[in-house]
């Protein structure tokens, strides 16, 4: 252990002297606003300070009639200066809420995450185990009826396939050091993130785009009415066998996943965009804060979007073909959409329910 941190020590300090040996044009030249010496041009290390490169060119880091540990202390407590060269970010020499922001996201916002997304598979498997696939109780007609057209499902591919390489090339960037990595070892993990981090720079535009045409194709579908109250009463017939609660074209969940992707995508989308363009838009705390937000609600709606793709494939019979090939079972649309039936055919919400008397 102590060998370990000698190894460590000294390769910072070989890293320091690295940097000490820069072109003297491309040290910052830094100047402390503070009162004991107000715009003082700092004090400058001489290269006997460090043994390791005797030629090295001049360090500021010290303000006259301070120690340099003083100067240090200052600067990291945020006391403010003037750099002369023209990129300003690379005169902050100590971000001290890069701690506070690396402290979070590797901590409480990784862990809740991993309790989040176990807990969603944990609980859509035992659903599973319970509940078994919901089957279409009545008989089915052989007949099917339109639910989605072509621009719909593209509309809905579009969003969900980029959702899908986001979610997945976004916990890569979150957990993959800790699960990849050791798996794949580090070449491999590297061009992965590599490739991955692309993807994500770039999908983040498709699902955008995803989500608004989502929006506007079927937000009028989605005003919540006395129906969803009914519908969130009897838990959707999800737990029992032959309870139908009528719905139109979207129930009372599947508005809930809507509206989900809306704001969800949205506050996403915004967050991410600001990440992509750093320091377009945000300062460096304010990019902090973006990346804890996006990271967050990045989880719950991937835990959301779990359980909408479970109940939209194996979760229940007839739902797939909804978003396949656009036709649905008629008796499943009687079942799960009795209103949204009506107004398409004509016929009387709850006179197919279950199994017909003859
Ligand atoms: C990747 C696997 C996915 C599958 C198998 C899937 C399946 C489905 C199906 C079958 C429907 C139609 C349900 C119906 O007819 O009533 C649907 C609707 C919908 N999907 Fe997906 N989906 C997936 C991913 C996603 C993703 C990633 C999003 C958004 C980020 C999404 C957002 C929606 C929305 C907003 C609707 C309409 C509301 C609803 O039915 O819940 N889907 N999906």
């Amino acid at each position: 252990m102590a060998g370990l941190r000698t190894i460590l020590a000294a390769l910072v300090l070989a890293a320091v002297a690295g940097g000490a040996a820069l072109p003297a044009a491309a040290q910052p030249n830094i100047r402390l606003g503070n009162e004991a010496a107000p715009q003082a041009d700092l004090q400058v290390d001489r290269p006997m300070d460090r043994p390791m490169d005797r030629d090295a060119p001049p360090v500021p880091t010290q303000i006259p009639g301070q120690s340099r540990g003083e100067t240090w202390h200052g600067i990291r407590l945020g006391e403010r200066g003037t750099v002369s060269i023209p990129n300003r970010q690379a005169g902050v020499l100590i971000q001290s809420e890069g701690e506070a922001w690396r402290a979070v996201r590797n901590g409480p916002l990784s862990d809740y995450g991993v309790w989040a997304l176990g807990g969603i598979l944990a609980l859509l498997a035992l659903f599973f185990l319970v509940r078994g696939r919901i089957r279409i109780d009545g008989r089915k007609t052989g007949r099917t009826i339109q639910r989605f057209n072509a621009f719909e499902r593209g509309v809905h591919w579009l969003t969900a396939g980029s959702f899908v390489v986001l979610a997945v090339s976004g916990l890569n960037l979150l957990y993959g050091r800790h699960t990849l990595l050791p798996l794949i070892g580090p070449q491999p993990f590297a061009a992965l993130t590599h490739y991955g981090k692309l993807a994500h720079n770039f999908l983040g535009f498709a699902f955008i785009l995803g989500v608004v045409l989502t929006f506007v194709l079927w937000v009028g579908h989605n005003i919540p009415s006395r129906h969803d109250l009914t519908w969130f009463l009897k838990a959707g017939g999800l737990f029992s066998k032959g309870v139908h609660p009528p719905a139109h074209k979207f129930n009372g969940g599947q508005k809930i996943i809507f509206w989900s992707t809306v704001v969800g995508g949205a506050a996403l989308g915004f967050t991410g965009v600001q990440l992509v363009f750093p320091f377009s838009f945000a300062t460096l705390e304010e990019m902090q804060l973006y990346q804890l937000a996006h990271a967050a609600i990045a989880i719950v709606m991937i835990a959301i979007i779990l359980a909408h793709i479970y109940i939209g494939s194996i979760g229940m019979e007839g739902a797939f073909a909804a978003m396949g090939d656009g036709q649905v079972e008629l008796q499943w649309a009687r079942e799960h959409h009795s209103l949204w039936v009506e107004e398409v055919t004509g016929e009387k919400p709850g006179h197919h329910h279950g199994t017909p008397a003859e």
